[in-house]
């Protein structure tokens, strides 16, 4: 099939590739000049495992076209992609400006009948006032909702193996031309879920705000662990052998990030709002996920007695491992915080520092080497559990770090409890983790992230 997709962000980028790569041949526009300009000199604009690769792969198969115009040799295209940004609006609702706009100019282009496919993540009702906003155009065009799941670091294998496909459509022959898409996938049974554009709209918001209330009730028992002695992986192992519930996403640690979640959330409760129905649990993940980042920085603030005049050192300032996106970051708030209370931050990560820089200028002093943040600091606050920090030299962290005045030694604050709490201690280190009962954990084995 020949397919346009618009927006090379980080959706776009990777759905276009991808259904190159499933044979299909794509044109991604975008509106930005020096995006397309780097993505045809063979440079890609986003930190993705394994994207780079299939791009060039799929450039030299010659399926895979980037460009700010429509040429016309694709205005007969199967199908248009909408993947353009619906950032949040000040009440939390989402944006629709951009999506409307590409509406306008597929109405514009499309010379023969087409599916226009919406990938943004976008509020009940949205496939349908694109539909009526398309209706001035010369050819028939059905709109599908085809809700994206892919999770950052993950996304090229999310891609080529989905836990699920959604599609919501009104006619039997764009459900039929969605499923040809898609058969290169062979996504069997469940995987593959037809419904209606509503329906599918709700599934994505409340997909990612279900993840997001796990994530915030086990933030609030960590609370709750500091405040009663008990053990969050004491809790999170007893209650996620429940097959119920279930094991992944119950990590507790300083709160969730990232692009979708928090944006979502209080879509979703907008949208709630907007059609008088109040989405309390929705709010509350929400207004947990805020408190965590507060509880996070009085943690440093009490492990250090007063951050002031201090300087802490951040390991992590992505909003998790396998990307260099701070977006919403954990490292974004903490950071602001501390400075706010008069310390000097330090910050270290393996892609994502020039990002970080991005936002905080001159008064975050970002390095390129991990242990070299570490030198003076009182403190180290791990705040992304990637790889290279999972097993560090706690006698080098120690030799780098400084004492309190009064001779206490530094302390580690683990904010993805992945470090062993009496690994960091015989270094002569104070251990903090999230929740974590030091009485009981002492000889757990270090924890693995799923
Ligand atoms: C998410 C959804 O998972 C994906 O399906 C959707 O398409 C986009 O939003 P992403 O934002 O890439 O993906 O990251 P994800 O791995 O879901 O993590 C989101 C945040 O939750 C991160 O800040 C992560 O650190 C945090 N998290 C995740 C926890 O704090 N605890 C957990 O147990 C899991």
């Amino acid at each position: 099939m020949r397919l346009v997709v618009f927006g090379a962000g980080y959706v776009g980028l990777v759905t276009g590739t991808g259904l190159s790569d499933l044979g299909h041949e794509v044109l991604l526009y975008d509106i930005d000049p020096d995006r397309i300009a780097k993505l045809n000199d063979g440079r890609v604009p986003i930190y993705e495992p394994g994207l780079g690769d299939l791009i060039h792969r799929n450039q030299r198969g010659g399926r895979l076209h980037f460009a700010t115009e429509i040429p016309a040799s694709f205005a007969d295209a199967d199908a248009y992609f909408i993947a353009v940004g619906t950032p949040p609006g000040p009440d939390g609702a989402a944006d629709l400006s951009a999506v409307m706009a590409v509406a306008d100019t597929i109405a514009k282009v499309a010379t023969r009948k087409a599916v226009v496919v919406v990938k943004s993540t976008v509020p009940v009702g949205t496939c349908d006032a694109v539909q009526a906003r398309l209706a001035g155009a010369k050819v028939s065009l059905e709109v599908v909702s085809n809700p994206e799941f892919l999770k950052e670091g993950d996304a090229v294998s999310d891609f080529f193996k989905p836990d699920r496909v959604v599609v919501g459509a009104r006619s039997d022959e764009a459900r039929q031309m969605l499923r040809e898409l898609y058969a290169p996938l062979q996504l069997s049974g469940e995987r593959l879920v037809m419904t209606d554009p509503r329906s599918s709209e709700l599934i994505k918001y409340a997909s990612n705000t279900m993840l997001a209330i796990r994530i915030s009730f086990m933030n609030e028992l960590s609370r709750l662990c500091h405040a009663t002695g008990a053990d969050i992986h004491a809790v999170r192992l007893g209650v996620g052998t429940d097959s119920r519930i279930g094991k992944k996403f119950l990590y507790a640690g300083p709160g969730y990030g990232g692009s979708c979640f928090p944006k979502d959330v209080q879509a979703l409760a907008a949208l709630g709002r907007e059609n008088g129905v109040q989405l309390k649990v929705a709010e509350a993940a929400h207004q947990a996920n805020e408190d965590q980042a507060v509880f996070l920085a009085q943690l440093v603030d009490k492990a250090l007695e007063g951050v002031m005049g201090k300087q802490i050192t951040l390991w992590g300032l992505a909003f998790k491992p396998e990307t260099d996106d701070v977006r919403e970051s954990p490292a974004v708030k903490l950071a602001s915080a501390l400075i706010e209370r008069g310390a000097t931050v330090i910050g270290h990560d393996p892609e994502a520092g020039p990002n970080f820089t991005k936002v905080f200028g001159s008064k975050v002093a970002v390095k390129e080497r991990d242990y070299d943040a570490l030198d003076g600091s009182h403190a180290l606050i791990l705040l992304t559990e990637w790889r290279s920090y999972r097993a560090p030299n706690f006698a080098e962290i120690k030799r780098r770090l400084k004492a309190s005045a009064d001779g206490m030694p530094p302390v580690l604050v683990d904010a993805r409890n992945i470090w062993r709490p009496s690994e960091v201690q015989r270094a002569g280190l104070r251990y903090q983790g999230i929740g974590v009962s030091l009485h009981r954990a002492a000889d757990r084995p270090s924890q693995v992230l799923v």
